[in-house]
């Protein structure tokens, strides 16, 4: 390892090219990581099968991940390592190069809103709308006191209910009908738990109040009332490479970005990969990956026409300078970031302590995530930075083994041709025998 600057905050120079237990050796050296928290994240003593018995039904096993730490990282002036639970190669490396460029200029500055939640009540069969909406806003504090009886802890913290909305649905395939909004503050939960408890407590108040019907009752993940929005400046001289010039290199981010803010097929791409970042860490952490996506996608949506997330432009001095801004309803207490010892330990080795400062973190990985691939993209094309890990994938699908992965995958890349029956063939060349099961 080449280790010319010393380990300091989120830099941990010549990481990348460390065996894994050097990785280790680096870390607990360095104190990075509490003695506890290391069989945890290595997966010794991450997840039990007891443990996930009782967090699903009819449980066989359990399915582990890769995680890795994305480095460079300083997120409104502090500085941490992020965990990222990912399959897809390159995820990680991009976002540590990209918050490596960002700290130049600070890091990222991140914002989130309260963390309200919206519980969604469907009521129909109801006579006049109009005056069942009144009816219902008049009573609204009545509605609210009901709902802040449910949770007295979450009170006491500062959460509870905060707001009553009734919308009118004109036409549907059955007509109209009113929804009722209850807004809901969780405070460091996801609280899905909290709201659709709460949903369901004050429907049959609704139900007399409108003289309709209270259907469903459940929390609504298009969560625009809890949006996480990030921001960055990278320096102009700091974007080129190769044969890249700067200009050219920003500039072609700009323009990448131009086209997924104006087509939805290139935007849903453009998105990807920003949740890319963003449910590595949702994962690493516990959290609902699939009300984050939900929640994304219906917000990039929310204008009528599909859009791309993130923004990118650049500023009066000529640096590039890019936003993210999203809903991001995750927790940092109940449910599996509680039970999951690995997910407890992500948070502890983040050194988070809201669930607002997560998602804080979160948005900011979305937004380097998204500048790593823009930059890709604009310049030398995705494929590239990918062959290498690729060719390591295919190196251990052909059943290579220690040394051999890179030294198969190296070959690999240097004759442009990444199949497996190109490295069984080397392997065999080579007199490769892998060890027995
Ligand atoms: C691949 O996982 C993600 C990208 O397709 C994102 C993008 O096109 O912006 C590279």
């Amino acid at each position: 390892m080449k280790m010319n600057d010393k380990p300091s905050g989120s830099r941990l120079p010549g990481f990348y090219n460390l065996s894994f237990d050097k990785r280790w050796e680096l870390l607990r050296k360095a104190n990075l990581i509490s003695q506890d928290d290391i069989g945890r994240i290595t997966g010794a003593d991450s997840l039990t099968v007891d443990q996930a018995d009782h967090m699903i039904e009819n449980v066989i096993g359990t399915f582990p991940l890769p995680l890795g730490i994305a480095l460079n990282f300083v997120v409104n002036g502090r500085e941490l390592l992020v965990p990222m639970v990912v399959e897809e190669p390159s995820v990680i490396a991009g976002a540590s190069f990209m918050a490596k460029l960002a700290r130049a200029s600070g890091g990222f500055k991140a914002e989130t809103s309260e963390p309200e939640m919206i519980g969604q009540i469907q009521v129909l069969d109801i006579p006049d709308l109009n005056l069942a909406q009144e009816k219902l806003l008049a009573e609204k504090q009545n509605l609210i006191s009901i709902a802040a009886g449910i949770d007295p802890v979450l009170e006491k913290i500062g959460g509870g209910p905060r707001d009553i909305e009734v919308r009118k649905i004109e036409s549907s395939p059955i007509g109209s009908f009113l929804v009722v909004h209850l807004i809901y503050d969780v405070r460091d939960a996801m609280g899905a738990n909290a709201v659709n408890t709460a949903v369901e407590k004050i429907s049959p108040y609704i139900e007399t109040i409108s003289g309709g019907r209270a259907h469903l009752r459940i929390l609504s993940n298009l969560a625009d009332r809890r949006i996480a929005k990030a921001y960055c400046t990278i320096r102009l001289e700091d974007l080129a490479f190769s044969d890249y010039k700067a200009e050219q290199v920003r500039d072609g981010i700009i323009e990448s970005w131009a086209f997924a803010a104006s087509d939805p097929y290139r935007a849903a791409t453009h998105n990807k990969g920003i949740m890319n970042g963003v449910d590595a860490v949702v994962i690493a952490t516990g959290n609902d990956w699939r009300a984050v996506e939900a929640g994304a996608h219906a917000f990039a949506a929310r204008g009528g026409i599909y859009t791309s997330l993130s923004t990118w432009g650049k500023d009066d001095s000529g640096n590039l300078i890019g936003s993210l801004e999203m809903p991001l309803a995750v927790g940092i207490v109940g449910g599996a970031t509680r039970v999951h010892p690995g997910a407890r330990a992500s948070i502890k080795l983040m050194g988070i302590t809201s669930a607002r400062e997560l998602a804080e973190v979160i948005v900011s990985v979305g937004l380097a995530q998204n500048l790593a691939a823009l930059r890709a993209l604009a310049t030398e094309g995705i494929q590239r930075g990918h062959m290498g890990l690729h060719a390591r994938q295919v190196a251990i699908s052909a059943g290579a083994e220690g040394s051999f992965i890179e030294r198969l995958a190296e070959k690999m890349v240097l004759e442009g041709t990444i199949r497996i029956d190109r490295a069984q063939e080397l392997l065999e060349e080579w007199g490769y025998l892998p060890s027995e099961e």
